[in-house]
C-alpha cells in the first residue's frame, strides 16, 4: 500500500503576504509541515517576529520587505528569494487587496494598486521562480484566487476582474509549465476572518447576507485555507494541476 505524502522537509516555500492573515497561517502551517519558509510583505516588525515563529518549529526562516504595488519591487524580491537558500519548491501567491465600493466609484488608482498587487506582480513573481522550478523540474505553484474570481459580488468590480484574471493565469500557466513537472493550481475561499475580511464585511447586513448565503453556515478562518495549501504544496496533489478549490462553505455550489 502506498500513502499519500504530505511531509514537507527539505521543501522551501515562498509565502507572500505572509505579515498576517491567511498568509500568516500557510507560513506557519508549512513550516510546521517540515518545510523552511521565505516570507515576504512589507511591514519588517511583523516578518522579524513571524520569522522567530517559524525558527521555533526547527525550521529556517528569513523575510523579504517587498511593496508589491510596486512591480519593480516584486521583481527584486523574487529574484532575492531565489538566492535565499539557494532555491524556492512551493510558492504561494497569497498577497492582496480589495477597496470594496461600487464600480460608479472606482477610481483609475484603485483600479491600478488592486491590479498590480492582485494580478500584475503575482504574474512576474511567478515567471521568475517558475523558471528556478524549470530549471529543477518539479515545483508545487498555489495562487490564492476567491469566491469572488468565480462569481460576480455587489461592490467589488476590481477585485472580481483581478481574482478571475488569477484563474485563468493558473491555467495557462498549468498547461504550459505541467510538462516540467510543476503543478500550478487556486484556491477559491469564501469570507475569511483576516483583517481584509473583517473590513470587507463589516457592514452587519451585508454581512448577515453573505453568511445566510453559505450553506456550511459559518465565514472562514485561516486555517481552513492553509489545509488545503498543504494538500497543494504536497506530493499528495501531484496528479492536481489547473485546478480552482473553493474554501467555501459551499458557497459557489447554488
Ligand atoms: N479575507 C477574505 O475574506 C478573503 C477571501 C478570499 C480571498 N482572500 C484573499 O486571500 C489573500 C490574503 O487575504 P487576507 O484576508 O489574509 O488579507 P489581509 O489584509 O489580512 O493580509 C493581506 C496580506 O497581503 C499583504 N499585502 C497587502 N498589500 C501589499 C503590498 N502592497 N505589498 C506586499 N504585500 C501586501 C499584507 O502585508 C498582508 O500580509 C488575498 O489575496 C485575498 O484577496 C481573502
Amino acid at each position: 500500500m502506498i500513502f499519500p505524502e504530505f511531509d514537507m522537509s527539505d521543501k522551501i516555500a515562498l509565502v507572500t503576504g505572509a505579515s498576517k492573515g491567511i498568509g500568516r497561517s500557510i507560513a506557519l502551517t508549512l513550516a510546521k509541515a517540515g518545510a523552511d519558509i521565505i516570507v515576504t510583505a512589507r511591514t519588517e516588525e511583523e516578518l522579524k517576529k513571524l520569522v522567530s515563529e517559524i525558527e521555533g518549529f526547527g525550521r529556517r526562516a528569513e523575510y523579504i520587505v517587498a511593496d508589491l504595488s510596486n512591480t519593480k519591487e516584486a521583481i527584486n524580491m523574487a529574484n532575492r528569494a531565489l538566492e535565499v537558500f539557494g532555491r524556492v519548491d512551493i510558492l504561494v501567491n497569497n498577497a492582496g487587496v480589495s477597496f470594496p465600493q461600487s464600480a460608479l466609484e472606482v477610481t483609475e488608482e484603485a483600479w491600478d494598486t488592486t491590479m498590480n498587487i492582485n494580478l500584475k506582480s503575482l504574474f512576474f513573481i511567478t515567471q521568475i521562480i517558475g523558471k528556478g522550478m524549470i530549471e529543477q523540474k518539479r515545483g508545487k505553484i498555489i495562487n490564492i484566487s476567491s469566491q469572488a474570481g468565480l462569481v460576480g459580488l455587489e461592490d467589488h468590480s476590481v477585485y472580481c476582474a483581478s481574482k478571475a484574471g488569477i484563474i485563468l493565469l493558473t491555467k495557462v500557466l498549468a498547461i504550459e509549465w505541467g510538462k516540467y513537472g510543476i503543478n500550478v493550481n487556486a484556491l477559491a475561499p469564501t469570507v475569511i476572518l483576516t483583517p481584509m475580511g473583517e473590513r470587507a464585511w463589516a457592514d452587519s447586513a451585508k454581512r448577515l447576507k453573505m453568511l445566510e448565503q453559505i450553506p456550511i453556515g459559518r465565514f472562514g478562518y485561516p486555517e481552513d485555507v492553509a489545509g488545503a495549501v498543504l494538500f497543494l504544496a504536497s506530493k499528495a496533489s501531484d496528479l492536481v494541476t489547473g485546478a480552482v478549490i473553493p474554501v467555501d462553505g459551499g458557497y459557489t455550489a447554488r
